[in-house]
């Protein structure tokens, strides 16, 4: 098998998303490995989380620096020095510097609680519920200057239901989100997507007709 490649986590609170990638990096036929998880909070859950299963983990605190892009590049150093070849934004809730994001194009990427274009930002399912949607989901993208932009890698939807509360579909969404993440590292790592030219180029793509169109009812 050739070399797997490095994948630096970066997170600011429970992690489930990095266990998620964690549990997928584990499996001996995987094309990626965890090389360390950086948080810029201390009290990050998914700090402790990495620490126990043996990974390296740092913690960066962003209001140490005067700037973003002071902030940025001791982030890179940390990632840099655990040779990290790509990373994965999971819950990482910092805007990154224009320079940084431009070294990283096409090596970074993120995960985010809706169907983008729809509810960027913080309190997606809130937006959702308001919105009336009958669908929503989580979208995986690759990291450009905008927030919550960049081309789209993979989505998951789920189905609203009526009665569900910004919680209940929180939930639904996570465990979506769950799926969509090391499938989407999986392609990244695998050189399967990648970036050209400002899209998203997915090689060998596979039409599953089983992807929800609309939330089930019954007959
Ligand atoms: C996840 O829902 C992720 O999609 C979201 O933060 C949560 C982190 O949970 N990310 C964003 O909103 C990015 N704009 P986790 O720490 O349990 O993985």
């Amino acid at each position: 098998m050739t070399a797997r490649m490095k994948v630096a986590v970066l997170i600011s609170g429970r992690g489930s998303n990095m266990e998620a990638l964690l549990d997928a990096t584990i499996q001996p036929d995987y094309p990626a490995e965890i090389c360390g998880v950086l948080s810029n909070r201390e009290t990050a859950k998914g700090l402790e989380i990495a620490a126990r299963s043996g990974l390296p983990t740092a913690h960066i605190d962003h209001r140490a620096f005067a700037s973003r892009a002071a902030f940025d590049e001791a982030v890179e150093s940390r990632v840099l020095e655990w040779d990290a070849d790509l990373i994965a934004c999971a819950g990482f809730l910092r805007i990154f510097s224009e320079g940084f994001v431009e070294r990283w194009s096409g090596r970074m990427i993120n995960i985010h609680p809706s169907l983008l274009p729809l509810f960027k930002g913080l309190n997606t399912h809130e937006q959702a519920l308001a919105a009336g949607v009958r669908m929503h989901g989580c979208s995986t993208h690759f990291v450009t200057t905008g927030v919550d932009e960049g081309p789209l890698i993979l989505q998951a939807a789920v189905p609203v239901m009526h009665d569900d509360t910004p919680d209940s579909l929180a939930a639904r969404v996570l465990s979506a989100e769950h799926r969509l993440y090391p499938q989407t590292l999986r392609l990244v790592a695998s050189g399967r997507a990648s970036l050209s030219d400002g899209k998203t180029v997915i090689s060998e793509p596979v039409y599953d007709p089983s992807a929800r169109l609309t939330p089930r009812i019954r007959p």
